[in-house]
């Protein structure tokens, strides 16, 4: 990948260079790290004494989840599914299960880490999707929101970031498969014409 050598943010901590597509940073890396720790905590304090089984929704979800488990101090267990409902920058509407869970979900707490609540659509199918299965428990924890974008109503129980209404890419986001390894969030330039 082209990189060019200008920091990321003018956080001390920020190491990532600028990828030469991104016009601005939403979240440096440090910013993320941080409310993952927080998440981290929550979670931990909220399942206390339970045994959680972490779906992560491929594959936008794997660097947040990744580094969330990191932050559990709980017994757990993980999953995937792999739901298409994306083209490029427009959700099609149409959610298909392309990967099923290995386990069942039958008595189980359930909670879906999700990269982005954009339309709701995505999720709101899952849910009903996952709810038929009979869980134990049934929540989403998703790294960003952008709730101004709802079409349908989503509650998660634990958000990263609420972001404002942009496409973004990077910590595992992408742009048609690109993007995903980006250690920040950020938003693309317009291409070029
Ligand atoms: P929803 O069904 O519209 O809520 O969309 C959920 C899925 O769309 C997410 O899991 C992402 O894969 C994708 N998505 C929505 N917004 C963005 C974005 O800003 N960047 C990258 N992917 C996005």
């Amino acid at each position: 990948m082209r990189r060019v050598s200008r920091p990321v943010g003018d956080n001390k901590n920020q190491t990532a260079a600028l990828h030469p597509d991104i016009a601005r940073v939403l979240l440096t890396e440090e910013q993320i790290r941080e409310r993952i720790r927080e998440l981290g905590h929550a979670i931990t304090r909220d399942y206390a004494g339970r045994r959680l089984t972490l779906v992560g929704i491929l594959k936008g979800s794997v660097m947040f989840l990744s580094d969330l488990m990191r932050e559990l101090d709980l017994d757990c267990t993980v999953d995937f599914m792999c739901l298409s409902s994306y083209s490029g920058k427009e959700s099609t509407g149409v959610v298909r299960v392309m990967l099923d869970l290995r386990e069942s979900a039958e008595g189980r707490d359930i909670l879906v880490i999700e990269d982005i609540i954009d339309t709701g659509l995505t999720l709101s199918y899952l849910m009903q999707n996952l709810k038929t299965r009979n869980p134990r428990s049934l929540e989403i924890c998703a790294f960003l929101d952008k709730p101004d974008c709802r079409k349908v109503q989503v509650r998660a129980k634990y958000v990263g970031f609420p972001i404002p209404n942009e496409f973004v890419v990077g910590y595992g986001l992408d742009y048609n498969e690109q993007y995903r390894n980006l250690p920040y969030v950020g938003i693309l330039k317009p291409p070029r014409a």
